[in-house]
């Protein structure tokens, strides 16, 4: 099993990825470490909190940013609910997260595993920001990083960037160039993980709190995208999930990637080398394609291992 902790931001398929994430028997979940994103720090790490005692996910929950680093906070409330949870509250009786700060427990986790631990980042990426920038050694004590993030080519955030690396760019350009292989699950592959409104109702079917949760929680975006001309939702954070357990049903490729900070229309656009004559070292992967019925498969065989309680 991989140790893997889980950065996050949730965040409606936030949520819908640590669901799955529970039941991968590829990873020994070490921890969840919260940062602002779609909503508040606050409000991420209360609906972190209150998702790991729905799914019965017994590990630590560590508080990070509350913005970026040299940055106004944006959001993505209008998304994913003021609250980002679509109105759910998942009440929770753990009312303290853990007293160290996200980056120093990122850093403990990887020393006490030597190399090991993985990062799967599914929202912006200060905290790892944070962490490279606060000890040196931190990128040879990590084996590889996972993002949901980026794009080699459009955006959602703006037209050049999507929103996990618009709302932090320097942050993301840190840990593109910290030395760790990263892998990019963008938006060229996320986009296509797309769940119908009828892919939904067959989860939701399995009859067990969680699967319906699972329905419950996406509604919401179901209907945004619905004004924006989709059907369905982009399954953006489950798919790296997926990813970061098991690559095969995916198509990546060597890629050198960097963020834009400076630009005024191209902020935080992942500026990808695929093509071109490789003067860019290759730090990572642009993870560019998925085989969508495998991952509509595995997102089921997965939520079917949730029980459905008698009564
Ligand atoms: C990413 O931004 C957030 O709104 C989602 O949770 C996902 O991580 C998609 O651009
Ligand atoms: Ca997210």
């Amino acid at each position: 099993m991989k140790p893997v902790i889980i950065d996050c931001d949730p965040g409606v398929d936030d949520a819908v990825a640590i669901l799955l994430a529970n039941k991968l028997p590829e990873f020994n979940i070490l921890a969840i470490t919260t940062v602002a994103g779609n909503v508040s720090l606050e409000r991420t790490t209360y609906n972190a909190l209150g998702l790991a005692e729905f799914i019965g996910l017994d590990v630590p929950v560590y508080r990070g940013a509350a913005g970026p680093m040299f940055r106004e906070r944006v959001d993505a409330a209008e998304v994913h609910g003021n609250d980002g949870m679509a109105g759910i509250d998942l009440a929770h009786s753990r009312k303290e997260v853990e007293g160290v700060i996200a980056w120093d427990a990122i850093y403990q986790h990887a020393v006490a595993w030597k190399g090991e631990l993985e990062l799967i980042a599914i929202g912006p990426l200060t905290n790892l920001g944070m962490a490279f920038i606060k000890y040196p050694d931190l990128p040879k004590l990590l084996k590889r990083i996972v993002i949901m993030g980026g794009s080699t080519n459009e955006g959602n955030a703006s037209p050049a960037a999507e929103f996990n690396i618009y709302a932090d760019p320097e942050a993301a350009d840190i840990v593109f160039c910290a030395g760790v292989p990263v892998h990019m699950c963008g938006l060229d592959m996320t986009m296509k993980a797309l769940m119908t409104p009828e892919d939904i109702e067959r989860v939701a079917a399995l009859g067990s709190k969680e699967a319906k949760f699972f329905r419950d929680v996406v509604q919401g975006i179901i209907a945004f995208m619905k004004k924006l001309g989709v059907d369905g939702i982009n399954m953006h954070d489950p798919a790296a999930m997926l990813y970061a357990a098991d690559g095969s049903i995916f198509k990546a490729y060597p890629a050198g990637i960097r963020v834009e900070t400076r630009g005024s229309i191209t902020l935080g656009k992942t500026v990808t080398d695929l093509y071109s004559d490789a003067k860019w070292p290759k730090n990572g992967f642009a993870v560019m394609d998925v085989d969508c019925e495998a991952f509509m498969a595995r997102v089921m065989e997965l939520m079917k291992q949730y029980q459905v309680l008698a009564g």
